[in-house]
């Protein structure tokens, strides 16, 4: 039986694309669905290209539960990756997959996580703090921001020259290379 993986995001949507790729040879991977809470996402047309329905849900849709999880359930879905979701992950989505939902955090958790830590702010905040290293986290969601049991780590250097923008694209490459394998290594076959 495949494995069907649900992907959510809010935004450009690379890693989402980036995944898919990754697995377009592997039949042992479904992605029969991506979801946003954003209508004007450009992972709308990443979804398009890769022939894959997106739809997107209001907040209140993610809090209540009920529309999406129905959703996810008439499509088999096993797993969801949230590849730059911004929303919080409501408990009922937590006690319906238990473990089977993974985020990427684009720091090293604990540090520089929770709300508010998202996109260019965690960079500008890694930078601020003139750290020396940064990199990316792959957790299970539980309940709050950024907290969960952390999967698996990558590091990348953070150096005096580097802006916020340098660092994001560092820590991009990371995840481009990490996320689909640590996927594969969670879920694919024995
Ligand atoms: C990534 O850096 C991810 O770690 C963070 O948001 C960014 C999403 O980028 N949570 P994209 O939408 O996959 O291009």
């Amino acid at each position: 039986m495949p494995l069907k993986i649900a992907i959510f995001a809010s935004g450009s949507g690379s890693n989402a694309e980036n995944i898919v790729k990754f697995f377009s040879t592997n039949s042992h991977f479904e992605f029969p669905l991506i979801i946003s809470n954003k209508a004007d996402a450009f992972v709308h047309e990443r979804a398009e290209k890769l022939q894959i329905p997106s739809k997107t849900f209001s907040k209140d849709d993610f809090s209540s539960g009920e529309v999406i999880l129905n959703l996810l359930k008439q499509h088999n879905i096993d797993v969801i990756v949230l590849a730059g979701f911004l929303l919080k992950i409501p408990t009922a989505f937590i006690e319906a997959f238990p473990n089977k939902i993974v985020n990427i955090h684009p720091a090293l958790l604990p540090k520089f996580g929770g709300k508010g830590m998202y996109g260019a702010h965690v960079h500008q905040a890694v930078v601020d703090a003139r750290e020396t290293e940064s990199g990316i986290t792959i957790h299970y969601i539980s309940g709050n921001y950024d907290e969960g049991d952390i999967i698996f780590q990558a590091q990348c250097p953070v150096l005096p020259s580097d802006t916020a923008e340098t660092v994001a694209d560092k820590v991009h490459a990371l995840e481009y290379e990490h996320f689909p394998k640590v996927i594969e290594r969670l879920w694919g076959e024995l």
